[in-house]
């Protein structure tokens, strides 16, 4: 065993300069040396008063150092013989072990990293307002810590009456500022609706196909699904009626369906409202996409209908800003309002002021609505193009909401293809993954034209083209 007395022998290397403490700096360097083997079981480390005359620190800093070393059980003093190390090296995770990770199925990666070409879910990256909005969260973070007290765990008031307002001009939704919840996005309303109704052992309808991680939430939550078809009209409403008519509720996108893109026509409207009233049930509409149509005006919202008094709505800015905001509301409707409030108050606080405040200032400075009109024609542009290349090899490509579906034929599984295709840096999504039932599941693929753009369309469908090629022989 080396000398650790010799001056440099011990794998400390210290930064005056930085942030880190000098003691943390120190324990740290020890901690990592012993766990990764360089200082071995038994060898005595130098006394407190030499390393500190060797590192140019106090003793006092050493001593705390070997303390911590020796609470995380890593040395021991053995009396005259000094300090000296106790562990052997211990097992890390190798890059050849599997990540723990599968729960995230339901998700179409990457995270937290530019959006991928085909991701779903994923504003465009290239048209983000970035220095506009630099600005304003620059304010908001300066602003946020003006107070220091608990924020309304409902939202800022400002940014529920400006989404109050919003909702009024764009989704034709009326309500009260105090109706609106400021959540941290689609699966904290979820959740603090399935709180709020008490749905857990109780039966709720689905949409079959319908968006993975609301089925899985719901059934997380202990909800009874109930499977509801969805043809070229939106939800089969009278299937729902007659295969479980006393559900508590129904979790609906109608304005534009995910992931077929079709809106809930008038008659079904009318007669899910009609079943909600007269059986006292809840309609929870999933307004992800929010105004954000392309073809057409968008529908008003269900919550702005007749029967209102029956729907709780959720929004979301993950689509119409960014998913990194992490914010969302909830619509109560008047008669659940307080009990809204009381969960949120209780268990789902809204999240940080500053990105609330932040967003306060684009909805009451008309960026949003701007930025809403630029996004829809970039969109729209995006998606004529992507057709058309997209459909010389996959020609069944219809759109769909801010993307397209691709049928596949069925010797082709469309997991396989996804699978193969995000080893390449693509990442498109599994239609027959949106289905509870795989017998009647479609075989084919999602692909979302947010982030298709001259620069890469060309070459990430070359490779998809490809990957599909060598499927089919
Ligand atoms: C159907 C559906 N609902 C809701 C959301 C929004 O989720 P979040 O607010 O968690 O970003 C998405 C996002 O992809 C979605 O596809």
């Amino acid at each position: 065993m080396n000398d650790l007395n010799a001056p440099n022998a011990l794998p400390i290397r210290l930064d005056f300069a930085s942030a880190v403490g000098i003691g943390d700096q120190i324990h740290k360097s020890l901690r990592l040396a012993i766990l990764d083997g360089r200082l071995k079981s038994g060898q005595r480390l130098p006394s407190g008063r030499d390393l500190a005359a060797q590192l140019g620190v106090a003793r006092g800093t050493i001593r705390v150092a070997y303390d911590r070393l020796a609470a995380e059980n890593l040395v021991y003093g053995a009396g005259s013989a000094g300090t000296r190390v106790r562990a052997q090296r211990l097992a890390t995770p190798s890059d050849h072990e599997p990540p723990i990770d599968r729960p995230l199925a339901a998700f179409t990666r990457p995270y937290s990293s530019v959006p991928q070409p085909f991701q779903m879910g994923v504003p465009a990256h290239d048209a983000f307002p970035v220095k506009l909005w630099s600005r304003i969260q620059a304010r908001a973070a300066r602003a946020a810590i003006d107070h220091t007290t608990y924020s309304d765990p409902r939202g800022e008031s400002e940014l529920r009456s400006q989404i109050s307002s919003h909702l009024a001009v764009s989704r034709q939704v009326r309500c009260h500022p105090d109706q609106v919840i400021v959540t941290s996005g689609y699966r904290q309303s979820l959740l603090l609706t399935l709180t709020a109704l008490q749905a857990n052992g109780r039966k709720a309808w689905i949409e079959e196909p319908g968006y993975p991680i609301g089925r899985r939430a719901m059934e997380l939550f202990g909800v009874v699904l109930e499977s509801v078809q969805v043809d070229d009209e939106g939800l089969r409403v009278m299937d729902g009626i007659e295969s479980a008519p006393d559900a508590l509720l129904a979790l609906v996108t109608p304005g534009q369906h995910a992931p077929l893109g079709v809106t809930l026509s008038p008659a079904r409207r009318h007669a899910l409202l009609k079943w909600a009233i007269e059986r006292d049930t809840w309609i929870v509409e999933d307004d992800y996409l929010g105004e954000l149509q392309l073809d057409g005006r968008a529908s008003p919202a269900l919550a702005a209908s007749e029967g209102s008094e029956r729907v709780i709505h959720l929004g979301s800015f993950s689509k119409t800003l960014s998913p990194q905001l992490g914010l969302g509301f909830v619509v109560a409707p008047l008669s659940l309002a307080e009990r809204f409030i009381e969960v949120c108050a209780m268990l789902l606080p809204a999240p940080n002021r500053s990105s609330q405040l932040a967003v306060t200032e684009f909805l009451s400075n008309g960026h949003f609505l701007r930025h809403l009109r630029q996004m829809k024609d970039v969109y729209t542009e995006r998606r004529k193009i992507a057709t058309s290349h997209i459909r010389k090899f996959l020609p069944g490509t219809v759109a769909a909401g801010l993307g397209l579906i691709s049928p596949l034929p069925t010797k082709i599984d469309d997991r396989v293809i996804v699978d193969i295709a995000r080893s390449q840096g693509l990442a498109p999504s599994a239609l027959s993954h949106w289905y509870v039932n795989r017998t009647h599941a479609q075989n084919g693929l999602l692909l979302s034209v947010t982030n298709l753009h001259m620069r890469n369309i060309d070459a990430a469908c070359e490779k998809l083209a490809e990957i599909i090629t060598s499927q089919s022989s």
